[in-house]
């Protein structure tokens, strides 16, 4: 039977995507809505907002805004690493329920121009992370420079991950969105505090899809079809190592298609869900999953029963989806008259959500 008669109708629990770019203002208005749309009531957000969340106390302020206009999705909130972040402010973080601390390097990707040289001068501060046992999500890529690319970068982190691991044993750590084969062995490596998310858009695109169209152009960039087939194989493993976080990253259509330079993110947040079975559905059609690999399980792990218990979070309310195929296609463009943003695989056909309490 082929999968997607097999999961018509299927009801799963409410999904968690572990890596969300919500923005402030205009945007955030825009996209905070469709979390829900993607199946999906828990997300970690990023603190990458001009400027960066580096305080508790705007973490907390910006979980209120959040809340204000959507207040049916648990926020987990996070600290922008940065050197104004000391022991002492991983103690309050702590006390007053931040989650987690992402470390950008330097100049790679979108408003990270605050973010990490060097990471020995934060020992101190993952340290206390570890006391605390606080998250440390890590954008696992190096800048380019010299012989290193967009192509290389993550592979090159790879050895200040295994380092960061070795020298904090305990500290939780996930290497956020990874996109390489290389990286999914490292992971694998690890001891059971060391995780690793993959967005849908990576379980579906290569080099070729970003070369050429800006709505599939994002930090790490989509890699060979045999890393992207290494990330299904991975998705569909069952390993609780891995699971899923988006990394929905929505940029007004201008950064997109006007200017000189192209902004790094892929928007998919009122898709989530669907994305994923979208690409599953294609794995098995091109032989690199097989149909009888995508159970319920297999769902239902990746997409939110590892990542919470990684996180040590239950489900205070359990809520359900039901997915369907018929017919609905990705919206063409999401705006509210004051911005807009280019949804990934816009016009194309995917799967439905309805929620079931
Ligand atoms: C993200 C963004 O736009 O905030 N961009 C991206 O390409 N993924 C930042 C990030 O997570 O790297
Ligand atoms: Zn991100």
């Amino acid at each position: 039977m082929p999968l997607s008669t097999r999961l018509q109708g299927l009801k799963l629990p409410a999904s968690a995507d572990l890596h969300v770019h919500l923005r402030d203002g205009d945007m955030m208005e825009l996209v905070t809505p469709t979390i829900r749309q993607g199946g999906v009531n828990t997300v970690f957000v990023m603190p990458n907002l001009v400027p960066p969340v580096t305080t508790v106390d705007r973490a907390l302020d910006y979980k209120k805004r959040l809340e204000a206009i959507e207040p049916n999705v648990n926020y987990l909130m996070s600290l922008y690493l940065h050197e104004t972040v000391t022991p002492e402010t991983i103690i309050e973080a702590k006390k007053r329920g931040i989650t987690g601390v992402k470390s950008y390097p330097a100049g790679v990707t979108t408003n990270s121009s605050s973010g990490v040289i060097d990471y020995t001068q934060f020992y101190p501060v993952f340290e206390e992370m570890e006391r605390q046992d606080m998250v440390l999500n890590l954008h696992g890529e190096v800048p380019s420079q010299g012989d290193v690319t967009v192509l290389s970068a993550e592979e090159r982190f790879l050895p200040t991950f295994l380092q960061l691991h070795e020298r904090f044993p305990k500290l939780r750590i996930i290497l956020e969105h990874c996109t390489t084969a290389a990286a999914v062995e490292a992971v694998k490596k690890c001891g059971p505090t060391v995780a690793a998310t993959i967005t849908a858009h990576h379980l579906s695109i290569i080099i070729d899809h970003w070369a050429g169209d800006p709505f599939c152009f994002c930090k790490p960039v989509a890699k060979t079809p045999a890393d992207r087939d290494a990330l299904l194989r991975t998705a569909a493993s069952g390993n609780p190592k891995f699971f899923f976080g988006s990394d929905s990253a929505p940029h007004p259509s201008v950064s997109k298609r006007g200017g000189d330079k192209i902004a790094a993110g892929v928007f998919t947040q009122p898709y989530a869900t669907q994305l994923v079975i979208d690409a599953f559905e294609q794995a098995c059609e091109n032989g690199v999953l097989k149909e009888e690999d995508i159970t319920p399980e297999i769902l239902e792990g990746f997409m939110g029963k590892f990542g919470r218990a990684f996180y040590g979070i239950g489900e205070e309310k359990k809520e359900f989806i039901t997915i369907e195929r018929k017919g609905e296609k990705v919206m063409n463009i999401l705006q509210s008259g004051k911005v807009d943003v280019v949804p990934f695989r816009r016009d194309q056909e995917t799967w439905s959500i309805t929620w079931s309490g």
